[in-house]
């Protein structure tokens, strides 16, 4: 008997020892962890259960029948992210380079339907080179299971992927098709082809960095929403980032208690708005100080930083926080900033999260760049986001509301359920300038003239007070009672429910 228990523990040891000390060191070497040691970072003390740590691959091509590693390069299983279930596939880049054989995908297969079925979020630790070579079509099968299991745990499960290592091909297809992608600065790279396909196929020679680093994907693709200073960072953040969903569509988000009074006021609000309409201010400060202990959790926050997304909590439940930056680009809607929020209230309105937005907005970015650039096409996406969205929302205007951007920035007209303004908000078609300019054109040469034309317009459009009295507003609030105010309106909505007509799907517009 104890020969069959030594047989297990020696099997269980050689599984954990993935692809051999020596890639092992390399792997630390490099400043980034093994997969289980990540696996350790990422879940509860001692929560993780793995699944398949025996299964090996089955090709023979290339001397691969010699070649065999318990586990196949892929740690998968489930476990606890503050006694909340979570599923997890952590790539083994010592072995194969973490490359994905048709035994591996079945690994990852076998968590991802066991996490639709059970309704936990999945969480993807990506170290690994795509499709491996050595089994040709089969591995690409494999990847297209898994990309099928993607597609249909989307919107149903949340779906994180974490990018720690060099990924190329379907190590870069899957996570794309997630929720959210994160990154690990100067140790993680994202490519559909490294630097050497690259140089051969287009003579362009291009670093990894260059070519995907974190500071290409955060700041100028923003194929990721976030990177991290290494691999133990990076896992603190997702266990942060998971207290902020809930597991399925089936759920509301976790509830966590707070000591910050729902009825706080915060007076220095009274005084953000700056008295020259052009001066900008930070709106992260007001988000800051509505929210729970001033806590949020951003999304995407170095690309598009016209544009604030992120987490927080009001009343210790999870809010997404949509706000125009005035700091940055005056806080116009441009295609980035359009496409960025767009896709961050889908994620909310699929999970049951609230939206609570903030406007000061001028309106969308003019002239050929962002015209050439498709921003019809991209503002659309935020407006129809916005109109689709049935879970609640509360909206402020603190300042400039103007045009189009208004309408889109969660305004009563398409589906908005508590739209609020300060004092200081000027509501209109576009600014007094621009609009004195167009309707009083003959006095364009008589600068005197001009300026008290604009002065009138200002008068009449820059304030709150026009749409609330045609009930686009539901009040005007002191800015001081911001918070009080929007965790009133949230308790209220707690019971809302609204539908949209039945369809196969809608058609927004990508
Ligand atoms: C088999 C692979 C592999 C792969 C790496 N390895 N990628 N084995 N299949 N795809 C192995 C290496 O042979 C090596 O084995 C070990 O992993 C580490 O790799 P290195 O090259 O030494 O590491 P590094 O220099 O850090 O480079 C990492 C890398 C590079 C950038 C990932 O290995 C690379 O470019 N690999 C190929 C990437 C690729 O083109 N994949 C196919 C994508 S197509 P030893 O034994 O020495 O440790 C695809 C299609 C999916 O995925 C469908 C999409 C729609």
């Amino acid at each position: 008997m104890q020969d069959i228990l030594d047989e297990l523990q020696r099997r269980r040891e050689q599984a954990r020892a993935g692809g051999g000390e020596e890639r092992i060191e390399r792997q630390h070497r490099r400043g980034k962890l093994t997969a289980r040691e990540r696996i350790d970072a990422l879940l509860d003390d001692g929560s993780f259960e793995e699944y398949d740590m025996f299964v090996e691959h089955r090709c023979a091509e290339f001397g691969m029948a010699e070649k065999k590693f318990a586990g196949d390069g892929v740690v998968t299983g489930w476990g606890a992210i503050d006694g909340r279930t979570v599923f997890v596939m952590a790539k083994d880049f010592t072995v194969f380079g973490g490359s994905l054989s048709e035994a591996h995908a079945e690994k990852m297969v076998k968590v991802m339907d066991m996490a639709i079925k059970t309704g936990a979020p999945v969480i993807g630790l990506f170290d690994a080179g795509g499709a491996r070579i050595q089994e040709g079509v089969a591995s690409l099968a494999g990847y297209g299971e898994v990309f099928l299991r993607n597609v249909q745990a989307s919107g149903v499960i949340p779906q994180i992927s974490v990018i720690m290592g060099p990924c190329a091909g379907g190590d870069v297809y899957s996570p794309a098709m997630t929720d959210f992608i994160f990154m690990v600065r100067d140790t993680s790279y994202m490519f559909v082809t490294g630097p050497d396909v690259v140089k051969a196929v287009t003579n362009e020679e291009v670093t990894a960095a260059e070519l995907g680093g974190a500071d290409v994907h955060t700041k100028r693709s923003s194929v990721a929403d976030g990177a991290f200073a290494n691999d133990l960072q990076a896992m603190l953040h997702i266990r942060k980032l998971i207290g902020f969903l809930p597991s399925s569509n089936r759920e509301a988000p976790p509830e966590v208690a707070t000591r910050d009074d729902p009825a706080r006021e915060e007076p220095s609000l009274d005084t953000l708005i700056p008295d020259n309409p052009n001066q900008p201010y930070d709106m992260m400060e007001l988000v800051e100080k509505v929210v729970d202990e001033g806590d949020v959790f951003p999304i995407q926050p170095d690309f598009a930083r016209n544009v604030i997304t992120g987490f927080a909590r009001l009343e210790g439940r999870s809010v997404g926080i949509v706000a125009n930056q005035p700091m940055v680009l005056a806080g116009v809607l441009d295609a980035d900033a359009s496409r960025k929020a767009a896709r961050f209230v889908r994620f909310c309105d699929a999970f049951n999260i609230p939206i609570v937005t903030f406007v000061d907005v001028p309106g969308f970015m003019p002239g050929t760049a962002q015209e050439y650039g498709g921003l019809i096409k991209h503002g659309a996406k935020l407006l129809f986001a916005y109109t689709q969205a049935t879970v609640p929302m509360v909206t402020v205007i603190t300042r400039k509301a103007y045009g189009g951007a208004y309408v889109v920035m969660a305004s009563k007209h398409i589906g908005c359920d508590v739209n609020y303004a300060w004092p200081t908000a000027e509501i209109a078609v576009m600014g007094a300038k621009g609009a004195a300019e167009i309707l009083f054109r003959r006095d364009a040469d008589d600068p005197e003239r001009l300026a008290e034309r604009i002065a009138q317009y200002e008068e009449r459009f820059a304030n709150p007070f026009i749409a609330a009295e045609r009930g686009y507003l539901d009040d005007v609030i002191m800015p001081h009672s911001t918070r009080r105010r929007i965790c009133r309106a949230l308790k209220m909505l707690r019971a809302k429910h609204e539908t949209q007509p039945a369809k196969k799907h809608d058609n927004i517009p990508l």
